[in-house]
């Protein structure tokens, strides 16, 4: 009775025609206790299945008979639904899709149906304006970051089916200026080996993989059971990826169940290939002539930086010394989580010398550098086959509370594109992070109030007005003997992001506890004991209410040059050209719409102080 009564509220939710004019049906064949067959007869082009975030994953296969078939992990709805996702259908006389997990009595059955279209456009208050998103769906890392013939390509970990962390794809967006990216098919899909996480690409200019002169190579990590290094290639530009037949091309030697996010890089003095991979506590590095036969060179990293903490995410780049170009200095950049400077997960670097076997870091290791002091730049890694620029890429999120930020057609962007370069200060050599040139492509609207001298307040009422939230704030902060100074962003609402130099302490301040919807996030997972020491016991604070501040130390101090990027969820701040780098969620309830400069216990000189418009 019951799958009789499925099939006839089936059969009225299946109101779109299929390409070939003939109608779409679906009919509901129970397999056994728990596990459906949704008979698709004339498919349309879409499964569109109905999701509720709050429900648990069920599973649902599109059965073609060939052991590639993979389930996906699908929290469909069982209440009520968030939102609809699309599951991709052969043409043919019937599609077949397996659904496992479902109750009967599930809002699913009502709602799942079929259609030619999925619409992208923007639902979301909190999609940004001018930074990538994926157009629905989950996004993490970004991988695979990748420069070929003009385009820059930005895989992303992405899920297709859902708005949270899972079933992990390559997402794939093309840009030729880094700020304007087309969405593309997804390019490495989940297999029966596992989740495709993250990796790297490379252009094999000589053939030495022997998939073609000028293949792109992606490495990825493959996470089932285990986590093994994997490989594939395009020879289409990186718009589809043939998994290599011998995968794993790695596996760790000592059964290590955290070992991924291969980087590759060529190291020419060798002229070999090396791999660095995330292992746990440290980062491995393997070389290799054909990027199919790994050999392991050494080991970086335990015992050094933040502790205690798990290395993720790494990359290993060269750059010029600061005013001595003729000397290069090696970066190893480490993305770590838990048990970062704010909670969660944060990016953090050594500086050293690379031999091709021994990273020696010059600075001892309880030495923290930090890429970024907000709470939101994680997983960042750059482009390879840039030449002399070094791009980084940055997600904008924090593990802690990423999969409950208030957005449900997409969670996920990516910060503003970094370009690196190095600079010493007191003795020790860091990293300057600042916004690529591209990003000044984006300027419309152009208001600018000149110099400004404040005690007090001053509030610029019509700076920002009219744009939407979607804006840059330029100005040369002079303290002079104020006890803090900042600009203060606020809509009516009376939600407020506050940007500060806090002389007293000596810090850059970004201040979002009242910055909008504050109260996500309220819980932590600690993974180990050890994790539990740093992140707490579970349920403790809200974790996305806070401050985060960088030390003003890394300036060089009298006049401070603050570019501030604010979009429809975010505030990205740039001290002095990227010396300091601040990277913040925001969610305010209406755009920011007015900007309040104050200077407290003493005046100080806004300089210079311009807005401009940020559109795509
Ligand atoms: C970092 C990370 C990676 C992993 C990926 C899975 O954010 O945990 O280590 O490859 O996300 O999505």
């Amino acid at each position: 009775m019951r799958k009789i009564v499925m099939a006839l509220l089936l059969a009225a939710a299946c109101t779109a025609l299929a390409a070939c004019g003939r109608r779409s049906t679906i009919t509901v064949e129970c397999e056994r206790a728990g596990s459906d067959l949704l008979r698709i007869a004339h498919p349309a082009k879409y499964l569109l299945l109905p999701v509720e975030e709050a429900c648990g994953e069920a599973r649902v296969t599109l059965v073609t008979g060939s052991p590639a078939d993979v389930a996906m992990d699908v929290r469909l709805a069982h209440d009520s639904v968030d939102y609809f996702v699309p599951m991709e259908l052969p043409a043919g006389a019937e599609a077949v899709v397996r659904v496992e997990g479902v109750a009967p009595d599930a809002v699913f059955w009502e709602k799942v149906s079929v259609s030619d279209r999925f619409d992208t456009g923007n639902t979301d208050r909190y999609r940004p304006v001018y930074h990538h998103t994926p157009p629905y769906g989950w996004m993490n890392d970004p991988n695979g970051l990748v420069y070929k013939d003009g385009e820059y390509h930005l895989y992303y970990q992405y899920n297709p089916y859902g708005s949270m962390w899972g079933n992990m794809h390559w997402g794939h967006s093309v840009s030729r200026d880094l700020v304007h990216w087309e969405p593309l098919p997804a390019a490495i899909a989940r297999d029966t080996m596992g989740h495709i996480f993250s990796g790297s690409a490379v252009v094999d200019r000589e053939n030495d993989a022997g998939f073609g002169r000028d293949a792109i190579i992606a490495f990825y990590t493959s996470a089932g059971d285990s986590q093994v290094q994997c490989l594939a290639y395009s020879t289409d530009n990186g718009r589809t990826f043939t998994k290599y037949g011998g995968n794993p091309v790695l596996t760790p030697f000592d059964g290590l169940r955290d070992f991924r996010d291969p980087k590759v890089f060529r190291y020419e003095p060798a002229k070999r290939w090396y791999m660095i991979v995330s292992a746990y506590k440290e980062m491995r590095l393997y070389s290799s002539e054909d990027m199919k036969e790994w050999e392991y060179v050494g080991a970086f990293g335990d015992g050094y930086g933040v502790q205690p903490r798990m290395f993720e995410c790494p990359d290993f780049v060269q750059l010029p010394v600061e005013g001595d170009g003729s000397r290069r200095k090696w970066v190893m950049i480490v993305n770590v989580n838990p048990g970062c400077i704010f909670g969660g997960s944060a990016t953090e670097y050594f500086v050293g010398d690379f031999d091709g076997e021994t990273f020696v870091c010059e600075s001892a290791p309880e030495t923290v550098k930090w890429l970024d002091y907000g709470k939101d730049h994680y997983a960042t890694v750059c482009f390879s086959n840039t030449g002399s620029r070094t791009i980084a890429v940055p997600w904008m999120s924090n593990w802690q509370y990423a999969n409950d930020t208030p957005q449900r057609q997409h969670r996920g962007a990516n910060a503003l594109p970094r370009e690196l370069s190095l600079f010493t200060k007191d003795g020790e050599t860091y990293v300057a992070a600042d916004v690529v040139g591209e990003v000044r492509s984006l300027r419309g609207r152009t208001v600018a109030a000149g110099d400004v001298t404040v005690e007090g307040e001053k509030v610029l009422a019509e700076l920002v007005k009219g744009l939407g939230g979607a804006f840059e704030i330029e100005a040369d902060i002079t303290p002079g003997d104020a006890r803090s100074a900042g600009i203060e962003l606020c809509n009516a609402a009376g939600e407020k992001a506050v940007v500060y130099l806090d002389m007293e302490s000596g810090r850059l301040v970004m201040d979002r506890t009242a910055s909008g919807v504050v109260d996500f996030g309220n819980r932590t997972e600690a993974f180990t004991a050890e994790d539990a020491a740093v992140t707490g016991p579970m349920n403790y604070v809200n974790d996305f209410a806070l401050a985060t501040w960088a030390p003003l130390t890394l300036c060089e101090g009298g006049t401070y040059h603050l570019d501030i990027f604010v979009d429809s969820c975010s505030v990205e701040i740039f001290v002095d050209g990227g010396r300091i780098a601040m990277t913040n969620l925001v969610f305010p309830t209406e755009a920011y719409d007015t900007v309040r400069l104050f200077a407290e216990g003493g005046a100080a000189r806004f300089g210079d102080v311009t807005a401009y418009g940020l559109s795509m």
